[in-house]
């Protein structure tokens, strides 16, 4: 089953202020804003929803399509997502635009001052699905994930014509979008993916109620933070699948994106709705324990015991059947 991941490629720089904006900011010239914030530490991270969800992929084994747009400083991180399995062939370089970049600095309060570069990805409307699917043979399934607003209606306009299943994951963008754009993305999708905080947005803006929703999609796939995840179909009982116990939180950016990975990487071995859930979950309790959406190492050897203990030998067994996870 060949998979292609569409949506945001970026970097995140991360800075923290060692002080409090407020106390940096004068009330009555806030019309002649110019500050500098002396900050102590930066980390840079490999981002992006598309990047997170190729890499998880690449990292149990499969080798996903990115589809998206970059630039030309888009070199080094390419490397690091062809060595974990992905295929960046068909990633769109801008010959103008640098690759998009979250800058956010936070302070000792916490409070933050961010903003995100698009960049090259603007460029992504200008992406055609067909000659990828050329290129790779065929394409079985296409994420349409968080991106440029125009592409995300382009990919999911293109799928649909062309008859290529398309899975919904519009997170992020559900809050600019208006409901028709959004009655859009997900009407007649194969899989709906998004939060529970997300599924109150869709059906807000789209009116459709959560029955509407089911009879527009295949699968919907709900995810409930630490309670796991509930996956529906019409006319059938939900779902629910407990998480995975982590050894620890460090940081949930990315926890989403990584369920998504596992998620996928389960449908592609063609296993059950359950065990894609349970190989999402556990995808994304590695995410939850590093800094970082790419930062931790999927071993073949403890995913799978990991898996036992957390939904039984029969899961582990039928997961180590096709798992080819990047590290032993
Ligand atoms: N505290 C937790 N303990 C265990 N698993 C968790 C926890 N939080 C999240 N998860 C796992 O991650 C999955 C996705 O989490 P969540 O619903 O928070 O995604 P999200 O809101 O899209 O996150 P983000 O967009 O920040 O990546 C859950 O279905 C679950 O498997
Ligand atoms: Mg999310």
């Amino acid at each position: 089953m060949r998979i292609a991941i569409t949506g945001s490629i970026a970097t995140d720089h991360l800075m923290t202020f060692p002080g409090r904006f407020g106390d940096q900011l004068i009330a009555e010239q806030l019309d002649r804003v110019s500050l500098s914030f002396l900050v102590d530490e930066l980390q840079i991270r490999r981002g992006g929803c598309a990047a997170n969800i190729s890499f998880g992929m690449g990292c149990l084994g499969l080798s996903p399509v990115l589809v998206g747009a970059v630039g030309t400083d888009f070199a080094d991180y390419r490397s690091w997502l062809e060595r974990h399995g992905v295929d960046c062939d068909s990633v769109h370089i801008s010959e103008v635009h640098h690759t998009a970049r979250f800058l956010c600095t936070t302070d000792e309060d916490h409070n933050q001052i961010a903003s995100f570069y698009t960049g090259a990805m603007a460029e992504a409307r200008e992406i055609e699905l067909h000659p990828i699917a050329e290129r790779v043979g065929a394409l079985d399934l296409v994420l349409v994930g968080p991106n440029d607003p125009a592409a995300m209606l382009r990919h999911t306009d293109e799928a649909r014509t062309r008859g290529i299943p398309f899975a919904a994951d519009p997170s992020q963008q559900l809050a600019r979008m208006p409901g028709e754009e959004i009655r859009r993305l997900v009407d007649g999708a194969a899989y709906l993916f998004s939060n529970d905080y997300e599924l109150g947005l869709i059906i807000q803006k789209t009116g459709w109620s959560d029955e509407e929703i089911l009879d527009r999609v295949g699968v919907r796939v709900t995810t409930l933070g630490p309670k796991g995840v509930r996956i529906d179909r019409k006319g059938e009982p939900s779902l629910h699948i407990s998480p995975a116990p982590e050894r620890g939180k460090a940081d949930p950016t990315g926890v989403g994106d990584a369920f998504r990975a596992g998620f996928l990487s389960a449908l592609a071995w063609g296993l059950s709705l359950e065990r894609c859930g349970q190989v999402g979950n556990l995808t994304a309790t590695h995410v939850l324990e590093q800094v970082g959406g790419q930062e931790y190492e999927l071993g073949q050897k403890v995913f799978i015991e990991r898996l036992a203990a957390a939904y039984g030998q029969a899961a582990a067994d039928e997961v180590a059947a096709h798992a080819r996870c990047h590290y032993v």
